[in-house]
């Protein structure tokens, strides 16, 4: 040991610096180690620094951070050689590692006092926090205001385009009132017909908002999408007219999808008459069909993974600029003047398509045309498969005349005083013998009773319980009741209505007529069944 120590610590060993310690070992040592540490810790961080510089590449200031890597680096150097000059004289060595550390630590300080104000600007991660609230909360702001906005124009969309029907049906009976003081009774039908249009009118408006609120009663089957495209083929030509060519690209579509077709028709249409206004010189609409498949994209989450029918409707027709775009799906939302669009058409097809558990996608560019793509859930065709949705289609000839009553009487649950008297008269007329219920408790003790019944008519929104769970419960005893549902508005109450022969619904409002023939076709279908 003793050897070991006079070999490190000899006179003879030490060099001149050495001698500065006074011979002494503990002094020595105290040097040689603390310069050693330091030299080790000084070199860890510079390896540190470029770790967090090439993570980082968002970092700001970067020159500052090589420079200050730099520095510290021959700081480092610096402290080691002062341990290794107590036994070598690299003075010279050292001498150039403190000139370079001279020259970095220069440039370091210089560059920090350069960069100091800019540096002081920079905010704070408090700073940030409080921002980043601030952002937060003002695009609650905007958001929320975006949406009373929308609402707004929604609001006043359907007070303006209801005050129009309004005004004819008040306005036609005024007429009524004076043609009946002049007792000129043959002259009332006009103004009859005049308001049976305005309140059609009237109601397809309902039934657009009813689409895009994803709320309207959808009577869902399975359909083959080329063959409803192929179907539509006659009216899409006379509504585009002779100027544009319609081009149907088919038959790349192996799957079917379970959706109301009358609802995808009028989709359908809808997208043809927007093709139509954007290509007044003329031009080319192509429809196209394809099987797809999406897998789960957490950045789209509209979009459920799976497969999916895609229908493409595309124009080279005008297009659309971003604005217009980022809006065309907002209900009342139209560029065409007065009296030529409402603005609902694509609300619908959203509203429809989100329903049918789909999503809508469009591109569109000024001068670049449109392209407007549905994506209806596909559904795996059988093999062999009864065409389900050409009797769905075919309107059935509706009978005439009275129906038999033979099976027993009519229950009719209706808590609308008016409308229930109106349909009571109509079922008498038609020679239905009937049992009214003002709420659903009243129809449930009916069908629990022994009652002899022929035919349960019952609406959907009652103040006390479902119209459907009437249906249910009226068909796990009296199976093979016939039961027509009318609904103004079901909500999802319908959505999953098992589809049965003896089950149909009718939207309101309907006339009378409509009303009676549904009740006879009904009738007549399933005595048929009997
Ligand atoms: N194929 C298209 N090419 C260019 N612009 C389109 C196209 N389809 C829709 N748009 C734009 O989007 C707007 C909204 O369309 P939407 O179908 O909802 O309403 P509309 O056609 O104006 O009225 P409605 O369909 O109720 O009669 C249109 O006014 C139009 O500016
Ligand atoms: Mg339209």
């Amino acid at each position: 040991m003793s050897a070991l120590t006079e070999w490190l610590l000899g006179a003879d060993s030490l060099t001149p610096h050495g001698f500065c310690l006074l011979w002494e070992p503990g002094l020595i040592w105290l040097f040689a180690i603390s310069d050693g540490l330091i030299a080790l810790a000084y070199f860890s961080i510079p390896l540190a620094l470029v770790i967090i510089g090439q993570r980082r590449a968002d970092l700001v200031f970067r020159p500052l951070l090589w420079l200050f890597a730099a520095f510290i680096l021959l700081c480092g150097a610096t402290h080691w050689l002062d341990v290794v000059t107590l036994w070598k004289p690299v003075y010279g060595v050292q001498g150039v590692v403190k000139a370079a550390t001279a020259a970095a630590s220069l440039g370091t300080s210089v560059a920090l006092w350069w960069w100091l104000p800019k540096f002081l600007e920079l905010p704070s991660p408090d700073q940030l926090r409080k921002a980043n609230a601030a952002l937060l909360e003002s695009e609650e702001r905007l958001a929320h205001a975006q949406k009373m906005e929308a609402i707004g124009r929604l609001t006043g969309g359907i007070a303006h385009d209801f005050n129009n029907v309004l005004q004819v049906v008040t306005g036609s009976l005024g007429v009524i009132e004076r043609q009946l003081e002049r007792a000129r009774f043959d002259q009332i039908g006009a103004s009859v017909a005049t308001i049976r249009k305005a309140t059609t009118s009237a109601s397809n408006l309902i039934d657009r908002l009813l689409a895009f609120s994803r709320r309207q009663t959808l009577l869902p089957r399975v359909i083959e999408p080329d063959r409803l495209v192929v179907g539509l083929e006659d009216m899409l030509r006379r509504t585009l007219g002779a100027g544009i060519e319609l081009d149907l690209r088919l038959g790349r579509c192996r799957r079917s999808v379970l959706c109301d077709p009358s609802q995808l028709d009028s989709a359908l249409l809808n997208l043809a008459i927007n093709a139509r206004d954007a290509m007044p010189a003329g031009g080319v609409l192509e429809i196209a069909t394809a099987d797809r498949r999406f897998e789960a994209d957490p950045s789209d989450p509209d979009v459920a993974p799976g497969d999916y029918v895609e229908i493409a409707v595309t124009d080279n027709g005008a297009g659309m600029s971003r604005d217009v775009l980022a809006r065309a799906f907002e209900p009342f939302f139209t560029t065409k003047p007065i009296g030529r669009g409402t603005g609902l058409g694509l609300s619908q097809i959203y509203g429809f398509v989100k329903q049918s558990g789909g999503f809508v996608r469009v591109d569109s560019a000024p001068d670049e045309g449109t392209s407007v793509r549905l994506y209806l859930p596909g559904r795996d065709r059988p093999p062999f498969e009864p065409a389900a949705e050409a009797s769905a289609a075919a309107p059935e000839a509706p009978p005439q005349g009275g129906v038999t009553t033979r099976g027993g009487k009519t229950l009719l649950v209706e808590d609308q005083l008016d409308v229930r008297l109106q349909i009571a008269d109509t079922l008498e007329e038609i020679g239905c013998e009937v049992i009214e219920a003002d709420d659903g408790a009243a129809g449930l003790k009916v069908l629990e009773s022994d009652e002899k019944l022929r035919l349960l008519v019952t609406d959907v929104g009652l103040p006390d319980m479902c119209g459907r769970r009437l249906a249910e419960a009226a068909r796990s005893t009296r199976p093979d009741l016939p039961i027509l549902l009318i609904t103004g508005y079901a909500g999802k109450s319908l959505d999953s209505l098992e589809v049965a022969s003896n089950i149909e619904v009718l939207r309101k409002p309907f006339t009378l007529d409509e009303f009676a023939a549904r009740v006879r076709a009904l009738l007549a279908r399933t005595a048929a069944v009997d």
